[in-house]
């Protein structure tokens, strides 16, 4: 059996730009205990309760602060801005101009740039053990967004097992802003697997279908009798249907689904049978992308020794629609100066009854 331990505060100190990076714990009541480092406000590590009363660490992600440097996936655990997900061919309209962005992802823009608030160090607070803050001031211009974005990412551990995530963003000029956490989730944990007999169940009715550079073609369509159709639960292996076109394009699933739920109800929850560990989420976002981490590469080496292969993770983004600056029917990823973007999730882990 791994024995998981939090990784070492000294290991975190390093330097990006002339910005010092460090390591953050919160623990609660409970004995769960999270890690993070400023560097990309990111989520290091998740230690819960298993089923035997073992703290697992469920989130993938590496011991030192040089191996986030060097990682083939950029965006183990990251906040992802200023626009998390797709936006096609790299180019969006906003009030009569034309934005052009890096395509770093074949012909799209993707995560915010190879720039993004991933590679970033956030300036950062620690509150009483519970909470830490992180804040980011993204320059007009910054990988061709307009407008100066003062970004705010809050962590909180409850004592009910709870990270609660809340989002702020402000601007000086209209700009669009799309942000999510991005950490790669193993309920055995970490490096321990595939996550194929995971279960899920996502009350979604329809998901967004996307074309062969994994861009929605702007509809939404019924996850019913589908590899999509997560109402009820059911084991991925089960559910993910390799002959069905959307699930090739996706290479797995890399896919939105349509969020009705208010903040108050279940998203999405996975678990697993082997470990008992649950996780549910819930959001104020419109969009959960639910991908099965279908692009590890196998090239990084995980905290505990171990190699991070194809879907041996899974992602819940819970975000805006893919590509929205280009499609006038999706909910809005527009702000304006005096407004304020405001957006809570939150990841609850607990054992399955
Ligand atoms: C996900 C995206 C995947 C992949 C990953 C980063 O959000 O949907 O296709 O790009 O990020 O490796």
């Amino acid at each position: 059996m791994t024995i998981y331990t939090l990784p070492k505060h000294i290991d975190f100190e390093g330097q990006v730009n002339a910005k010092n990076t460090h390591l953050f714990t919160l623990k609660n009541r409970t004995g769960m205990e999270v890690a993070f480092t400023d560097f990309g406000a990111r989520i290091v590590s998740i230690l819960v309760p298993d089923k035997n009363g073992n703290l697992i660490d469920v989130a993938l992600g590496f011991k030192s602060i040089h191996d986030y440097f060097a990682a083939d996936e950029k965006y183990h655990g990251a906040s992802v801005g200023r626009y998390a997900n797709r936006i096609a061919n790299g180019r969006f309209e906003l009030e009569g101009k034309t934005y052009t962005l890096q395509q770093n992802n074949g012909p799209n823009s993707l995560h915010g740039g190879p720039q993004g608030f991933h590679n970033k160090v956030w300036d950062r607070q620690v509150s009483m053990q519970k909470k830490v803050d992180f804040y980011y001031t993204s320059p007009d211009g910054e990988e061709g967004f307009p407008g100066t974005l003062n970004v705010h990412v809050s962590y909180e551990l409850s004592n009910d097992n709870e990270i609660i995530i809340h989002y702020r963003a402000t601007t000086d000029k209209t700009t669009v802003v799309n942000l999510t956490n991005h950490t790669y989730f193993n309920l055995n944990g970490e490096g321990d697997g595939d996550i194929l007999s995971h279960m899920v169940e996502i009350p979604a009715e329809t998901y967004l279908p996307i074309d062969e550079h994994a861009i929605p073609f702007g509809f939404e369509s019924p996850v019913d009798e589908t590899a999509f159709d997560f109402r009820l639960a059911r084991k991925i292996v089960e559910a993910l249907n390799p002959e069905d076109e959307q699930i090739q394009r996706g290479h797995g699933y890399d896919h939105t689904f349509v969020n009705k739920q208010p903040l108050t109800q279940v998203a999405a929850t996975v678990y697993s049978e082997v470990s008992g560990i649950k996780l549910d989420v819930f959001t104020t976002e419109p969009g959960i992308q639910f991908y099965t981490g279908n692009f590890l590469s196998g090239k990084d080496t995980g905290k505990s020794g171990n190699r991070y292969l194809s879907q041996s993770a899974f992602c819940l983004e819970t975000q805006h629609f893919p590509d929205s600056p280009n499609r006038s029917n999706f909910p809005s990823v527009v702000l304006k100066p005096g407004a304020v973007f405001e957006s809570t999730t939150i990841y609850k882990f607990g054992l399955v009854k």
